[in-house]
């Protein structure tokens, strides 16, 4: 098969007008933090028995059509032995990795980030592909302070994820490109804005230096929202219209789907924002690529123990299928 049809075929199954995708990426630090939450300790084998039981949840394939997964979780298998990229693809879910090395410091821009993990990306990604992974995620983070991002800060950061985005797909494997503006700070919306503009803005520039085609990828972006200590918070019609416009200002409508990141929303509130931004009209297809937002009360319900497995499935489904119903413009908050 060539390149272009693998490309296609993976956009093909990822992407209607139903379902979202699942983050369940999380690094070894990042989940130890989530497991801390719940009195529960991070190794091996608690991670694979809670990544196999969000990917056993029956129905999941109906709300949700892609799962990223952290690398470790590409070679692990569920209870009866399947290896959990198989299990995804047999309920109808797309298995992806997460291929970035996490992050640190620019310099030369101080506050600013960059993320590491280009070097060794092509081999990486063969063996990922071997491994059952048919996408890929990468994240480049900005912060919002008076001074960040900065100029370079915004374009080392749009190259990075160019650079990434071009490599994934010469190996036929389709990148999920990830720009986070953190909602982190006390700024107003319109700073929110202004930035999220500037970042896109550099990323549609870089991929297309780097001859990314625009079709074969998928946009993983932040909502445009009042910074997390802000006071008053933008409510949901505010957020929906900016985030809106921004993206229309900015992402080629050959992008075929923007999948939001809920980046500290609640669950609630990340829900209600993607229902009201797909009540509005726009080029692409307006999803999710939640990690917090799905999986918060799965992990509040599961707390590690084998005997709460069903209410776990059971609070990850219920997000899953109200999101869906988001996706649709359907939802509303007396569903919860
Ligand atoms: P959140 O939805 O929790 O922000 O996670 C999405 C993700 O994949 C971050 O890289």
């Amino acid at each position: 098969m060539t390149t272009t049809r693998e490309l296609q075929n993976c956009i093909d199954d990822m992407v209607d007008e139903r379902r979202g995708i699942l983050a369940a990426d999380e690094s070894a630090p990042t989940i130890a933090r989530r497991f801390a939450s719940i009195g529960v300790e991070s190794n091996e084998e608690a991670r694979r028995q809670y990544r196999s039981l969000l990917l056993s949840t029956e129905g999941l394939g109906d709300a949700i059509s892609g799962i990223i997964l952290f690398e470790e979780t590409l070679t692990q298998k569920s209870d009866s032995g399947q290896l959990l990229p198989e299990l995804a693809w047999a309920n109808k879910i797309v298995p992806g990795v997460k291929v970035d090395k996490g992050l640190g410091p620019l310099p030369g821009a101080p506050g600013d980030k960059i993320t590491f993990g280009l070097d060794g990306l092509a081999d990486r990604l063969e063996s990922y592909k071997q491994a059952g992974a048919r996408f890929a995620k990468w994240r480049e983070l900005y912060p919002i302070t008076h001074h960040n991002p900065s100029t370079l800060g915004v374009r080392a950061n749009a190259e990075m994820l160019a650079r990434y985005a071009a490599q994934c797909q010469a190996l036929g494997i389709v990148p999920i490109v990830e720009p986070e503006v953190l909602m982190d700070g006390d700024h107003d919306i319109d700073r929110c804005a202004q930035v999220t503009e500037r970042v896109l803005r550099n990323v549609f520039s870089a991929l297309s230096r780097h001859k990314v085609t625009l079709e074969l990828m998928i946009l993983k972006p932040n909502m445009v929202l009042s910074g997390s200590t802000c006071s008053p918070q933008a409510g949901t019609e505010e957020v929906a219209e900016r985030t809106l416009q921004v993206l229309q200002r900015t992402v080629p409508a050959a992008v075929p789907s923007i999948n939001f990141l809920s980046g500290g929303m609640s669950p609630e509130q990340a829900t209600e924002n993607l229902n009201t931004i797909n009540q509005h009209s726009a080029p692409w297809q307006l999803s999710i690529s939640y990690g917090r937002a799905l999986q918060q009360p799965a992990l509040q319900a599961w707390k590690g123990s084998p005997d709460n497995a069903s209410a776990c499935q059971a609070a990850l489904l219920k997000r899953a299928q109200l999101n869906s119903l988001a996706r649709q413009g359907k939802y509303s908050a007396d569903m919860e």
